[in-house]
């Protein structure tokens, strides 16, 4: 199982944001949204191996909220960034504000913060921070149930990078090259996809 974590520093957690200006009033949800496309899609349909967990932090009720999307599971998801976050907003307009509920299927919605979600995620799967000053994983195996943890458009504060590392995580590298976090999801999957034998490059 693979599974992306993304903390959404400024994410709006209330569902009160404009989908036409999800950059501004949504806290750059464009980048949780392109995220979860990029994790989760394929050409032609949904990865069944994968997960991945927003974390929304910008409430502007001060509650963080987490939002799961199981590839096995979900329905009624579309790869473009807009349908994306018109799900995650009408999850969170949905949501009475305990517990977790599964607002659409494999779209899992809940009052889980930071630390919660990473305590969660430790319970199944090692732990990778993907950061560009880590260690190559491509000189590394990677352990086939593993949570990949990115920053948005900001790198985990220190705070939030001690707690992770505290419950063990390694900090792996794609490169030098300064992605975008949907773009390190995409390279992530397809070094993934590569290590596990798929394609001599034959079309
Ligand atoms: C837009 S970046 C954050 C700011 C970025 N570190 C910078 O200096 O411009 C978004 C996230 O993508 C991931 N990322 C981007 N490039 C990466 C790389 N080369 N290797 C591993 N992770 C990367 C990291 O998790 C990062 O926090």
């Amino acid at each position: 199982m693979r599974r992306f974590l993304v903390v959404g520093h400024r994410a709006d957690s209330t569902g009160y944001f404009k989908l036409d200006d999800l950059p501004g009033s949504g806290g750059r949800m464009d980048i949780l949204a392109m995220s979860a496309s990029a994790a989760l899609f394929l050409s032609h349909g949904l990865r069944q191996d994968t997960e991945v967990w927003l974390v929304l932090n910008g409430g502007r009720d001060g509650k963080p909220r987490t939002i799961r999307m199981i590839g096995s599971e979900a329905r009624y998801l579309f790869p473009d960034e807009r349908n994306m976050a018109s799900m995650i907003r009408n999850a969170l307009i949905r949501y009475k504000g305990k517990g977790e509920m599964e607002s659409t299927p494999g779209m899992y919605i809940s009052d889980m913060d930071l630390k919660d979600a990473l305590r969660r995620v430790s319970q199944d799967s090692e732990l990778i921070y993907l950061k560009e000053d880590g260690d190559d994983v491509r000189k590394t195996e990677i352990p086939e149930n593993t949570t990949f943890v990115l920053g948005d458009s900001e790198d985990l504060s220190p705070a939030e990078e001690s707690s992770l590392m505290t419950m063990g995580a390694k900090k792996m590298s794609l490169g030098k090259t300064h992605m975008h976090t949907w773009q390190a999801i995409a390279v992530m999957n397809y070094e993934l996809d590569r290590s596990a034998g798929d394609g001599d490059g034959t079309l």
